[in-house]
């Protein structure tokens, strides 16, 4: 098990994280105000950028395949490398689920 420093930018907030454990558990044990909701990688809520570093999320269903490069859903993510994150900045792909619900419900 290898731990890696977890930081999140803006905030002052550094967090140790292992290998073999999700950002987002990290953050409820140390008291970190990450917000979430699902928990099993589909609703982007605990979306965060990835400013510098590198993660494993291979249960990430709710990223598209580019968007794994640049973005942590952090209820799936554990980090590979030492991480800066931006908490709270969410991919292009959740602005296009908005205006499919949009075009939808004007359909109606
Ligand atoms: S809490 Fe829903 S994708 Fe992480």
């Amino acid at each position: 098990m290898t731990e890696y420093t977890v930081e999140f930018v803006g905030t002052g907030e550094t967090i140790e994280v292992s290998d073999k454990q999700t950002i987002l558990k990290a953050c409820i044990e140390a008291g970190i105000a990450q917000e979430y909701s699902c928990r099993v990688g589909m609703c982007l809520a605990c979306s965060a950028e990835i400013v510098e570093g590198e993660v494993t999320q291979p249960a990430a269903r709710g990223l598209t395949e580019a968007e794994r490069e640049d973005y942590a859903l952090t209820c799936m993510a554990r980090p590979q490398s030492d991480l800066k994150l931006d908490r709270g900045v969410y991919p292009p792909s959740i602005e296009q689920d908005a205006a499919d619900a949009a075009a939808a419900a004007d359909d109606d």
